[in-house]
């Protein structure tokens, strides 16, 4: 069983829909039952919070499925996931502070991004534009994430 964490601020906007989208494409490969897909925020802000209401309109407008809670990135999700992709360089700080940052394969989502955009912004204090911007961005990270790891 392969594992990925994906990594935002709140676990509301960006990592909610990044686990949303590749339990997505990993049904349409027939490989979800080889992989566990998780999220969770480097803050304690939003914890046991139901997405943001743009990202849940975002995912239901590409008709994927979203259903997920906030929770805190813990020291034990380093030995729990062979990836943890986070969503922009802050994230990244924030997860060094873990001493147990090396015991995995800890990389920006954007880092598989064919298009070259390293960082997926927080999307919090803008418009519901940047929702749909940012869905195309890890759509595509993510497929590219399966090609190179699944
Ligand atoms: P996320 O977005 O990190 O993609 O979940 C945010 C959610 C909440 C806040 C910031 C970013 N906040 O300031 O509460």
């Amino acid at each position: 069983m392969a594992s990925v964490l994906f990594v935002c601020l709140g676990n509301i906007c960006r990592s909610p829909m990044a686990e949303a989208i590749l339990a997505e494409q990993l049904r349409q490969r027939g490989l979800n039952n080889d992989w566990s897909v998780d999220s969770a925020g480097t803050s304690a802000w939003h914890i046991n919070e139901a997405p943001d209401p743009r990202t849940i309109a975002t995912c239901k407008q590409h008709k994927i499925p979203i259903d997920s809670r906030a929770r805190q990135v813990i020291s034990k999700d380093f030995m729990r996931f062979d990836h943890i992709l986070a969503m922009d360089d802050s994230n990244l700080d924030n997860l060094r502070r873990f001493k147990q940052f090396a015991k995995t394969h800890v990389a920006l989502l954007g880092d598989y991004d064919p298009d070259g955009e390293r960082e997926v912004g927080d999307p919090y204090y803008g418009g519901d534009d940047g929702f749909e911007k940012i869905y195309h961005h890890i759509y595509r990270s993510c497929e590219a994430f399966l090609d190179a790891e699944a």
